[in-house]
Parts: structure tokens; sequence; C-alpha cells
């Protein structure tokens, strides 16, 4: 299959939204990550969008629309906490786990009878939804188990002659995916997958929010995920990932006792100066760090880095999404001083 880059205009996003509408799939821009969309209601299409990725049947997908009223087709129950999240927080980088109705195909929800609602800002991805008149069913747009793509040229590294097209709409502004939330009762979310609409803000429209112990820990042997994307090791470069949780001069020293040929450090913008080992650096606070965090995974393969250090990333506001990327690409293995 030859896949084509077509550049941001509207001829294109036309162009694009017609490829949806006649069961392409086709990679497309949103404010998080770069998208795997196709229509969420035709099976045929869904089912290339996991042979593309690699993805496992039972890992759902997230289905995206233009307005949060349209929600109403394809659950079968939206409690009153969503609503008022939607208010808030749609259109942006929130999915909802809702109870699906018959209109989700199986496929489409990996087998399960909920369905993750997101409504994205991102203008590119708004029109080829109100376009094609299609809900779209999109994962990220990488190979399963690597690095989300926060720009065209990932995308197409990775699912060129796999799709129709991507259209490049330019860098990502957040770099990383939405935050993703189930419901507990009526005034409690629970975080699946932390992102750019964090706890903090979460906790301005609900009583009570749960992070999910799944984000922060190992999901233990036979144990049931909240959602299946958890149980997968994820966002994993070929680097063996190590995070250190430590002081800046601990760090050093044990970089400098473990320091090999292939060795890198993925530090903080402000540690560089101080800092004789092979670097590369993250952004100085937890929105830039999520800005580069995918990128810098995959540079960190591209150059062949065998070992990565990781300067473990704050958890407050948006960190905890970046923590809990970096932990999942170390394979929880965390070093604490
Ligand atoms: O920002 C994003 O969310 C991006 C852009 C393209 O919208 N999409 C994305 O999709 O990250 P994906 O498939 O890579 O990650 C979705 C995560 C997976 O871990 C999946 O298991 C979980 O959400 N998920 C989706 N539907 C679910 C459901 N019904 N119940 C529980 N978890 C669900
Ligand atoms: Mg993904």
């Amino acid at each position: 299959m030859n896949t084509v880059l077509l550049e941001n205009n509207e001829k294109n996003i036309v162009f694009a939204a017609g490829l949806i509408k006649n069961g392409h799939v086709v990679g497309i821009p949103t404010e998080t990550v770069y998208g795997l969309g196709a229509d969420a209601l035709n099976e045929d299409a869904v089912r290339m969008i996991f042979s593309a990725k690699g993805r496992p049947a039972d890992n759902p997908l997230i289905v995206h629309l233009a307005d949060f009223s349209q929600a109403i087709e394809y659950t079968s129950y939206i409690p009153q906490l969503a609503y008022k999240l939607a208010e808030r927080f749609c259109p942006g980088a929130l999915t909802m786990i809702l109870p699906k109705n018959d209109r989700i195909p199986l496929v489409t929800s990996g087998g399960l009878d909920t369905v993750g609602i997101r409504v994205p800002s991102h203008h590119i991805m708004h029109n080829i939804i109100e376009i094609s008149g299609c809900p779209i069913a999109a994962p990220s747009a990488n190979i399963s188990g690597l690095p989300s793509p926060t720009c065209a040229e990932h995308v197409m590294r990775d699912m060129d002659g796999r799709i129709s097209a991507v259209i490049d709409g330019g860098a990502s502004e957040f770099g990383v995916e939405s935050t993703v939330i189930s419901f507990d009762n009526e005034n409690t979310a629970r975080i699946l997958r932390p992102g750019a609409v964090t706890r903090e803000m979460l906790l301005e429209i609900c009583d009570n929010v749960i992070i999910d112990p799944a984000i922060l820990n190992e999901l233990a042997e036979g144990s049931v995920a909240s959602s299946p994307g958890m149980k997968y090791k994820h966002y994993s470069p070929k680097a063996d990932v190590i995070m250190v949780e430590s002081s800046f001069e601990d760090f050093v020293k044990l970089v400098s006792e473990n320091n090999g040929e292939n060795t890198w450090s993925l530090i903080f913008n402000g540690d560089k100066k101080n800092f004789p080992y092979k670097y590369m650096t993250y952004g100085a606070d937890s929105s830039e760090q999520a800005h580069y965090i995918f990128q810098r995974l995959r540079e960190l393969d591209d150059i062949g880095a065998e070992k990565v250090y990781v300067r473990s990333p704050s958890t407050d506001g948006v960190g905890l999404a970046v923590y809990n990327r970096l932990i999942r690409a170390s394979g929880f293995e965390v070093i604490r001083l």
C-alpha cells in the first residue's frame, strides 16, 4: 500500500475525510499525539487499524466525536458527572469510559461492553470527523509497543506502507495521550491513564478522583486490568531504560560508576552544565517534559542507546503522565537512592 503524506490544507482535509468515509485508515494529528483514524462503525476499517499497529484485539480503541452531545448515540448511560466534565474539558484531552450501545462494534471496543469517548480539540481531527460524518476510532499512530508519535514523520516511519495517508499537522501540542477516566459512582472519577487533564483539574469538578494503582505500579500477575492497555509494556524504546529517583549528585555518581559506550542519560535542562556524560535533556518543567518525552525516546533509539538512565520527573500535575509513560518504558525498573 502506498501511504501519502498530505500537507495541512482544506483540500487535503476533505480528501482525508473521504478516505475515512470509504473505509480507509489515516494518520491524523490531534492536540495530544497523532492518531490512526478509521470509521468506528466500520468493522473492516477498524480491523485494519489493529493490523497496521500490530495491536492485540482485546485492547479497545477510543472513539472520537465532534461534540460530546453525540455521545448519547453510542452509549447506553451517561452519568451527570460526565456531562459536567464534558462542559469543562470537551473539546480536550479527556477520554471518558462509558457503557456502549450496540452501534459500537465489539471489534472497536476490544470485546468490552464499554467505550472510551473523546472530543478532540485539534481542528484537523475535528474537521475530519465533521466532514466524514463518522465517529472516528483512533489509537495512537505508533506500532504497538513503540513510543506514541508526536509529529507526522514519526507516523510515516511506523506506518509507511500500512495505511492510506497521513496528514501533517506539525508537532502535537501536549505530547502525551489523553487522560482516560472511568466512573466508580456519581461523584467519583478513576484515572486509568494520566494525561494533560490532571487530577488537580478533575478535582475542580469531581468530589473524588482516584488514581488507579496500575498507573504507578506493575500489575500483579493474574489480576485484571481496569484498562486493557495497562497490561502491556508500553512506550518501549529498544534501549534498557532505568528510572532514577535521587538527587542530581547521586545521579551523576550512579552514571559515573555504570557508564558504558552506549549509555545515555535523560536529564532536566537545568542539569546539563554540570553533567560530563552523554545526555539528552527533556524539558525544564512538566509540560515541556510531556511535550518532548516520546520524541526523546525515539531519538535515543536512533542513536543506538543501549542503556538510558532517566532523572525521575515530578509527579505533580501533568508530571504524573510523564512519570507513568517513563515507568512503563522502563518496565518498572526504578533505582531509588
Ligand atoms: O490522546 C489519545 O488518547 C490518543 C489520541 C489519538 O486520541 N489516543 C490513544 O489511544 O492514546 P490508544 O488506543 O493508544 O490508548 C487508549 C487507551 C488504551 O490503554 C486502552 O486500553 C484504553 O485507553 N481504553 C480504551 N477504551 C477503553 C475502555 N472501554 N475501557 C478501558 N480502557 C480503555
Ligand atoms: Mg497508544
